[in-house]
């Protein structure tokens, strides 16, 4: 029998699985629910609290505003069309023009290997951690890593010194239209006992 302090714990445990489980990557956002900056700063403020090898708290986060988002449209537009053609143009446009919040991950670049992989590793413990607090506030997110991410014309634009920093990724984040499915391959498959 449990004793009532253990059923809580046993609820708390599955809600957080259910958390860990059923966020997605989301692709259609309500571009008519815009979110407000205070709830992307109390993501950040959770993000950071990811591990961090040293200590070194490799990462950065720049929320776009309008008139940055709007030149950063304008540069993946431009990579875009060169890629798929002039005809393309409205589509990429309209679809970006969707896109409610935009948001962008560093990680401070090290000569050292170890600690650049590590420094990375950290960053992607922090976009999660900012990804799974947005998805219990029913706020969705995509983690991109377009061409525009490794282009020195985005840095230019974001005042970022490319010799410094990378770009981790690019995060679109709002309220989904659609949540997709999604599998993963069975445990069996990824997880060997070792005796
Ligand atoms: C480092 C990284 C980069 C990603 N880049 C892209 C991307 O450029 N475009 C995209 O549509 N999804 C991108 N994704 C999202 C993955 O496609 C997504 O996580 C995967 O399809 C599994 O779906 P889920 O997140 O809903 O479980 C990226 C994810 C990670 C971790």
């Amino acid at each position: 029998m449990l004793i009532n302090g253990e059923s809580n714990e046993n609820q708390a445990l599955e809600n957080f699985e259910n958390i860990l489980k059923s966020r997605r990557t989301i692709t259609f956002f309500d571009s008519g629910r815009p979110i407000p900056p205070e709830q992307i700063v109390k993501a950040i403020d959770v993000a950071r609290w990811a591990p961090n090898h040293k200590k070194t708290e490799p990462w950065h986060f720049y929320l776009l505003g309008a008139e940055v988002q709007d030149k950063v449209k304008a540069l993946i537009t431009q990579i875009k069309v060169a890629e798929q053609g002039e005809a393309s143009r409205q589509a990429i446009r309209e679809r970006l023009d969707a896109i409610p919040g935009w948001l962008v991950l560093t990680c401070e670049v090290s000569a050292d290997s170890t600690r650049q992989f590590e420094d990375y590793a950290a960053c992607a413990c922090a976009a999660q951690n900012m990804m799974l607090y947005l998805w219990q506030a029913r706020i969705g997110v995509k983690w991109t890593t377009g061409k525009v991410v490794r282009d020195p014309r985005f840095f230019e634009l974001l005042g970022i010194d490319i010799n410094r920093h990378k770009i981790v990724g690019l995060f679109w984040y709002g309220y989904p239209l659609q949540i997709p499915a999604q599998t993963r391959k069975p445990v069996a498959d990824i997880f060997s006992t070792l005796s």
